[in-house]
């Protein structure tokens, strides 16, 4: 399937990565590759990829497997291994990874000569129901996560679920999380699944990212309706940078789109009976258990999301499964 967004196309399909070979060569003339990824996935998949492009030369750039790699430091160590390796302004850079890979890809590409080139192959399921959708890329800083960054477009989305045979269990249910919250925002069908299944078929990767493509069209460039996507990410942000990203991303929004439920129940703006519905999905995939994290703990580091913006925090509350609701002043 081919879902268009914006100036470029996310291709998914079971086995796509035995035909990017092909696909590549139609709009990229030089025989030279570069792809950043990191060392879990060079083990896995090294030898396929040299098979499957293998009418192209491969140079792998191969960052630590952490949340940390998103950071100044990789970015610099990346680019002068980039450069080192022959890299110009108009070769191909590939992320073949989760969101770590992409995102430090991602801002690389944006930056590195003003601009090169590249495509997204994600492999991790937050990766291809999230992270490589919509653009938006960057590292983390000591103040907060994804402060530095750039909105740049891939040349391509290569989604092949296939690669999900090699994620562990747990980087699997990290991607539900995001799956509930793509459910909650904005596709009930979907939500409704995801409440008594663990695991996804074609289907619902499809919907999942749908939801994702609907709102990034209509906003770009996160002026309105693209906040929806960060339900549960004020907090979840906050829990992140609180544990130093030693909490999986997957768990921290869980906790996140927990808290914003429960408020938003107390509020009355959240359909009473949701907060237990979602607490009971999240408490069966081991996302969040009891007893729960003290949100108390992570407001002080709401100063620095990037909602807060110079009129204010804007928060996002669900009325009920498929309405999602931006609201500022919220007091905490
Ligand atoms: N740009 C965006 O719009 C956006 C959206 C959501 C999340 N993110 C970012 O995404 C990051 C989290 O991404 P993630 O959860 O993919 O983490 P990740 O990139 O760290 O990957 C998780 C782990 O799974 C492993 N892995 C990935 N694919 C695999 C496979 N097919 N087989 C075996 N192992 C595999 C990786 O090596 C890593 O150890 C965070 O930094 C978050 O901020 C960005």
């Amino acid at each position: 399937m081919n879902i268009p967004l914006n100036d470029y196309v996310i291709q998914i399909e079971e086995g796509l990565l035995s035909k990017i070979n092909e696909d590549i060569k139609t709009f990229y003339e030089f025989r030279e590759l570069f792809i950043l990824t990191d060392e879990n996935l060079f083990k896995l998949y090294e030898k396929e990829l040299k098979k499957e492009l293998k009418d192209f030369d491969l140079k792998f750039v191969v960052i630590p497997a952490v949340e940390q790699s998103k950071s100044l430091d990789t970015y610099a160590k990346s680019i002068n291994e980039l450069i080192g390796l022959g890299i110009k302004k108009n070769h191909l850079l590939i992320a073949f990874g989760g969101g770590v890979v992409g995102d430090l890809a991602g801002f690389i590409a944006a930056t590195l000569y003003r601009g090169v080139p590249f495509i997204q192959i994600p492999t991790s399921l937050l990766a291809m129901v999230d992270s490589s959708i919509g653009s938006k890329t960057g590292i983390d800083i000591l103040e907060g996560k994804n402060l530095i960054g750039a909105f740049k477009n891939p040349l391509k989305v290569y989604i092949d679920p296939l690669l999900l045979k090699t994620l562990p269990k747990v980087e699997y249910k990290n991607g539900l999380a995001e799956v509930i919250k793509a459910g909650l925002i904005g596709n009930k069908t979907l939500y409704e699944y995801v409440k008594v299944h663990d695991t996804l078929t074609l289907e619902e990767i499809i919907m999942a990212i749908k939801v994702k493509v609907d709102i990034v069209k209509k906003d770009p460039f996160e002026k309105n309706e693209r906040m929806f996507l960060n339900f549960g990410h004020t907090f979840g942000h906050a829990i992140e940078r609180h544990y130093d990203y030693a909490i999986k991303h997957g768990v921290a929004i869980s906790y996140g789109m927990l808290f914003s439920l429960e408020i938003g129940t107390k509020l009355g703006i959240t359909e009473k009976g949701l907060y237990e519905e979602v607490k009971d999905i999240l408490m069966r995939l081991e996302l969040v258990k009891e007893p729960l994290l003290d949100k108390t703990l992570f407001t002080k580091y709401f100063a620095n999301d990037k909602k807060n913006l110079a009129d204010g925090l804007r928060f996002i509350f669900i009325e009920q499964v498929g309405q999602p609701k931006i609201q500022k002043g919220v007091k905490f």
